[in-house]
């Protein structure tokens, strides 16, 4: 069984940044309060115009240039998100569509902030395949998994509730996963769930449960809810004990970890964390200051800004660690395999996924096209 590698990453953010001196001016906060609770500064915030799968879009190219793979070569996409663009189609479908993917399986996974291990627990499975049956994913160069992380969380912000609003932000990141026989990739992943937390952190309306109407627009019931202090209990426990129960499947322990890329909550989560797990500061990545709570997005964001800055060197042990909306919790493990730095995309490349990305547009206004031909021959008939 030859394990999945990350071969490449990519993540993206919108412009409009939002500092704690801007939620200042919208309710009754102060740069100060936010900082000391949180450790954030400031978030992305998405244009009118960008959504949930337009970010993932532009993250997912980035990544497909990384490592060199065609919208075509991919097998499987998977969108972890809590914000998807509609309740369906999958926003992993429009994804697919703007990416020309033409070969690839796509859905969502909903695991709130934990989605992005989740994702990458499955995709690794469907990519290694078993020894009695091929995976979804084709081995080597010929196959490839796309795992995004996504979110827009301003639109389901409540931005009159200063408990929530000062925590999240909106971004998108991805991988590539690769199978092959070469040292290292995923090593192991531990999920958990625990329904009998699920009112911690909701979004109550609009699902089946509370189906839209005035009164769930009145009472403000179609934007996230959380009880921040019992989540907090629940991350500082949860967060040590899945890195841990990870790295055991694997006879490692935290002291062998080089870098731990935790789902970006709360700056104090992070250091309690990391106090449990016996590990240094610079070996828990935080990018929490410039992005805040980002949800799905939050840990594959941080793991590419750590890849790009050089923190992570071929054979590291990296800890992927998420909690969050479910309750779910999970860890991956991933012995880094791609040589790095990466070495930047040569005029070539860059002018192949120009000519990819114009591709991709073209296919799909031609399917709607010929679509549309098909649906005016029908009323004819
Ligand atoms: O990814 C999903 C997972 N979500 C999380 O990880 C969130 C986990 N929880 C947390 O990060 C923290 O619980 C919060 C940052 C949400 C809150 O921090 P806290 O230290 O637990 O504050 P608190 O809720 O205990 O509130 C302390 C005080 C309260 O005032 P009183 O009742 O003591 O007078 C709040 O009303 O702080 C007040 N407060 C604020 N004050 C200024 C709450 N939010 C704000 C605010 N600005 N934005």
């Amino acid at each position: 069984m030859a394990p999945a590698h990350v071969v490449g990453w990519g993540s993206y953010v919108p412009e409009r940044v939002l500092t704690n001196d801007d939620l200042a001016q919208m309710v009754d906060t102060s740069d100060e309060w936010i900082r000391t609770r949180t450790g954030i500064s400031e978030r992305r915030i998405a244009e009118d115009d960008e959504t949930t799968s337009s970010m993932a879009v532009q993250a997912a190219w980035r990544a497909l240039k990384k490592a060199g793979v065609s919208p075509s070569q991919l097998d499987l996409i998977i969108v972890a998100t809590a914000t998807p663009d509609h309740a369906f189609p999958a926003t992993a479908c429009l994804v697919q569509d703007a990416l020309g993917a033409s070969n690839a399986a796509a859905f969502d996974l909903s695991a709130g902030c934990t989605g992005f291990v989740y994702a990458l627990g499955v995709a690794a499975d469907m990519v290694e395949g078993k020894a009695s049956r091929p995976g979804l994913v084709k081995p080597g160069k010929d196959g490839a998994a796309l795992v995004i992380g996504a979110e827009t969380l301003s639109r389901i912000t409540d931005w009159s509730d200063r408990t929530t609003c000062v925590l999240f932000g909106d971004g998108a990141g991805a991988v590539v996963l690769q199978a092959d026989d070469n040292y290292g990739g995923l090593l192991g992943t531990v999920l958990g769930a625990d329904g009998s937390g699920g009112d911690l952190l909701i979004l109550p309306a609009g699902g089946s449960g509370e189906p839209p109407s005035h009164r769930t627009v009145a009472e403000r019931r179609h934007y996230l809810k959380m009880r921040g202090r019992e989540v907090f209990r629940f991350a500082v426990r949860a967060m040590p004990d899945a890195v841990k129960d990870v790295l055991a499947q694997s006879d490692l322990c935290p002291g062998d970890i080089d870098l731990l890329v935790p789902h970006q909550a709360n700056q104090r989560i992070l250091e309690v964390a990391a106090k449990a797990l016996d590990l240094a500061p610079e070996r828990v990545y935080s990018n929490l200051d410039r992005y805040g709570n980002t949800s799905a997005a939050s840990i594959p964001i941080a793991l590419c800004e750590a890849a790009d800055e050089g923190l992570i060197q071929r054979d590291d042990l990296v800890v992927c660690v998420g909690f969050g909306a479910g309750l779910t919790w999970g860890a991956s493990a991933v012995r880094w395999s791609v040589p790095l730095p990466a070495e930047p995309p040569t005029v070539w490349r860059r002018g192949r996924y120009a000519v990819l990305q114009g591709y991709a547009r073209l296919r799909s206004l031609m399917r709607r096209f010929v679509r549309w031909l098909f649906s005016r021959g029908m009323k004819e008939e």
